[in-house]
């Protein structure tokens, strides 16, 4: 069976996307499966990797377009006109974090040229893509989220109103990125300001939440091929305190920036109470196949979902991958049962 893993892509997490897919093409199964690179640039266009993973997304290489022929029988070819067959690709593997992977649009199009693919269906994917949707769908499974409000670029907030009602400090997020692209913390009217304009620069929707003082978790989900859903040990993720938060800097610049304690130190009741939690959120969002699900635990008790990604990070400090291993899914293992879940 051939594997396309897709990487890089237009999405302002693409090189977050480079080191999560460099790994999972490092752990398929090579004698099961044939792997075949797809790096898409920074301006979206899909080229054939030849040979060894690459440092980064070449510029320039040989563009390729799917041509519809149903599950397991698409072909990958030269977009150049020269009538050769690459590879007949049997499953994708978008390894794709943010806007143009993630949410919904190449599960679309993976949907329309007939093509298996891993991971969340489109609404799923689209679902939790949205913060603010996802926050509406949460609530509406009553599941605890986080206050909010949602403005449109379009919108004059009453900064003065928002603040009376989120209190200090407040999270300001574009409505759809990940990897804390565009997000800050903001502490004064001033902040809270330009924290919106800055967020407008990835989104034109924007989330301004509550703070809340808490622990941070991070749960997983894997989609057996009979439907199983299987959930992880919690892990923690302790970001160091001169970060704030846990920002881009704290995940991917930092190497100190976050400490990971996978399991988590908790006790067994709240692990269970988070990994219910965790699969209700996963079925109130439509997902399919994998998620990660990220809460705040704060000290009395109280948690609430912070986000849900559908393609979480395989990066070296991510946590999917680490928190299945302690859940005796080591990474080759979670691998093959995304792909089979895929074919299924
Ligand atoms: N969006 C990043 C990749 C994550 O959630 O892990
Ligand atoms: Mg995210």
């Amino acid at each position: 069976l051939r594997v396309a893993v897709l990487f890089g892509g237009k999405s302002a997490e693409h090189d977050v996307s480079v080191m999560s897919a460099r790994n999972v093409a490092q752990a398929i199964d090579q004698e099961r499966y044939d792997v075949v690179l797809i790096g898409i640039t920074r301006q979206g266009r899909w080229l054939l990797i030849n040979g060894e993973f690459p440092q980064s997304v070449p510029e320039d290489g040989a563009q390729i377009s799917f041509l519809p022929g149903g599950k397991g029988r698409t072909l990958v070819l030269p977009q150049s006109g020269s009538a050769y067959e690459i590879a007949p690709v049997d499953v994708l593997m978008p390894v794709l974090h943010g806007q143009f992977g993630e949410d919904g649009s190449v599960q679309g199009l993976a949907e329309v040229a007939g093509i298996a693919y891993v991971g969340c269906g489109i609404f799923g994917s689209a679902a939790a893509m949205d913060k603010h949707q996802a926050k509406c769908l949460l609530a509406q499974a009553g599941l605890p989220v986080a206050r909010g409000v949602t403005i449109n670029r379009q919108d004059s907030p009453d900064i003065e109103a928002i603040s009376r009602d989120l209190g200090w400090p407040v999270f300001v997020k574009p409505v759809r990125q990940g990897s804390s692209v565009g997000v800050s913390k903001a502490r004064t009217t001033e902040e809270l300001r330009s924290a919106i304009d800055n967020a407008l620069q990835y989104d034109s929707r924007v989330l301004i939440e509550e703070f809340i003082e808490a622990r941070e978790f991070e749960l997983g989900v894997l989609e057996g091929e009979d439907g199983t859903l299987r959930v992880s040990v919690p892990g923690e993720i302790a970001p160091a305190a001169a970060h704030g938060f846990y920002s881009y800097e704290a995940k991917y610049i930092d190497a100190d920036g976050a400490a990971l304690f996978v399991p988590a130190h908790i006790g067994e009741s709240t692990a269970t109470a988070l990994q219910d939690m965790t699969k209700r959120a996963f079925i109130a969002l439509g997902c399919e196949g994998m998620a990660r699900i990220d809460f705040f635990l704060r000290a009395d008790g109280q948690a609430f979902i912070n986000e849900i990604n559908t393609i979480p990070g395989f990066t070296d400090i991510s946590m999917y991958p680490k928190i299945f291993a302690a859940s005796d899914v080591p990474y080759p293992e979670l691998i093959d049962r995304l792909i089979r879940h895929a074919l299924k």
